[in-house]
């Protein structure tokens, strides 16, 4: 049974919803599943606009039949070469002999590598920057998009209908549902997390390849996004640009909000921590999100560390070193690039703290990143006499966040 959606009278959504997957990339979970999403294109000539993941390939195939209706594939466009897409162009190639694959020549190498093959000449159409594909009335023309998030990413615009195929820019986590278009969503907060988590895991490293095709989007005259997860986007284009726009530039989407993120194992951490949020709260502060790193998995906190302006980390010293989970999502936050914020570090440590330094050590090796000197360093736990070194850490949070 077929499983489609139209985006308008000549192109059709004919993607697959996943639930059954629980961790994308193998790492990341998905309490909302996920959407691969594809689209044809049904012009003189057809247009099939990416495939899909393998375990869903058998409705993938059916929702393409249904649409084509024994019209055969014309062109197998492929956008990203990441195999959660690309694992039905191979049986999409078999089943079309004259079908050609238009993609980047780095794409060409990445499906010879994925398949142990090498696709015919004949079987190849290659794009770069600015060609176009004609199919009738509608006519694609190609944006490359290198390093968001593969260097093979090319993007393509229909410019009969004003659509920007933006590959996984512009994705999110959570199935689809039936409803296509963002307008057809609740964008509650919720949803809003999870779109934030995708980009910022996925996508964040990024951020000046991101920058340098949102200015070359700025110049199209765009109608609808269509990326290869989530919602296609319509009314909500301006607010998806503007997030991206921050997102990619490391600015935080919320700075006057505190994130306090710890580690702790016999609950000594958490106590000082629970202490600090409630003294920021008291002094009147709102914004403030406490997490265990233990707990909350890495990827919502690497969320949590772009929309946030500022970030505190409280940890036990570990071995002579830091404790592990924290050192993870430090490390994390260092490989994705991001930078430019407000930081103060709290440690713990019962016979030789060292975590305090080790975490300030990290922070300071990430770009911009402005380490305050107020701390607390604990023996074991918060003692009455050092109340007044964390009413000091308060009162300088709440200070470095007005300046
Ligand atoms: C495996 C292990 C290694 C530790 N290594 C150190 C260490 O090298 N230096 C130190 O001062 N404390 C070390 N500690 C002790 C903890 O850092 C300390 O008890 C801390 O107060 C625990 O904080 P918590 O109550 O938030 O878990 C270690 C604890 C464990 C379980
Ligand atoms: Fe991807
Ligand atoms: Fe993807």
């Amino acid at each position: 049974m077929q499983a489609v959606r139209r985006l308008n009278e000549d192109i059709s959504w004919v993607g697959v919803d996943d639930r059954r997957l629980h961790l994308f990339e193998n790492m990341f979970p998905l309490p909302h599943g996920v959407s691969y999403n594809s689209y044809i294109i049904q012009d003189e000539k057809t247009a099939l606009l990416d495939t899909a993941d393998g375990g869903v390939l058998p409705q993938f195939l059916e929702n393409v039949d249904y649409v084509l209706q024994g019209r055969p594939v014309d062109y197998m466009i492929v956008h990203h070469m990441e195999p959660d897409h690309c694992s039905g162009i191979a049986r999409i190639l078999e089943r079309y002999p004259e079908c050609r694959m238009v993609a980047t020549q780095q794409a060409f190498r990445f499906f010879d590598q994925f398949n142990n093959t090498t696709l015919p000449e004949e079987r190849k159409l290659l794009v770069k920057e600015g060609d176009e594909l004609c199919l009738g009335a509608h006519k694609l023309r190609f944006i490359l998009a290198p390093m968001v998030h593969w260097p093979e990413v090319m993007m393509s615009f229909d410019q009969k209908d004003g659509i920007l195929f933006s590959a996984d820019a512009f994705g999110t986590f959570g199935t689809l549902d039936g409803c296509l278009f963002d307008r057809e969503i609740d964008l509650n907060a919720s949803w809003l997390t999870d779109a934030r988590r995708y980009y910022t895991n996925i996508v964040g490293k990024y951020g000046q390849q991101v920058q340098a095709v949102l200015k070359k989007a700025a110049g199209l005259p765009i109608r609808l996004i269509a990326p290869l997860h989530g919602p296609v986007w319509s009314e909500d284009i301006p607010m998806i640009l503007e997030k991206y726009d921050l997102w990619s530039s490391y600015r935080p989407e919320d700075p006057g909000a505190v994130m306090i993120a710890y580690g702790s194992m016999y609950g000594n951490t958490k106590a000082l921590c629970e202490a600090l949020a409630c003294r920021l709260g008291e002094k009147g502060l709102r914004n403030i999100k406490v997490y265990d790193v233990s707990e909350t998995d890495k990827s919502y906190l690497i969320a949590e560390a772009f929309r946030c302006g500022y970030l505190v980390f409280a940890a036990p010293t570990y071995n002579n070193g830091l404790y592990p989970k924290m050192k993870e999502l430090l490390e994390d936050m260092q490989s994705l690039n991001i930078q430019g914020r407000k930081c103060t570090v709290l440690g713990n440590g019962t016979w030789a703290p060292q975590s305090e330094k080790l975490m300030r050590q990290m922070l300071l090796e990430m770009k911009e990143m402005e380490v305050s000197e107020k701390t607390v360093v604990v023996r074991s736990r918060l003692s009455d006499a050092q109340n007044e070194e964390l009413e000091a850490v308060a009162e300088d949070i709440l200070r470095r966040l007005q300046a």
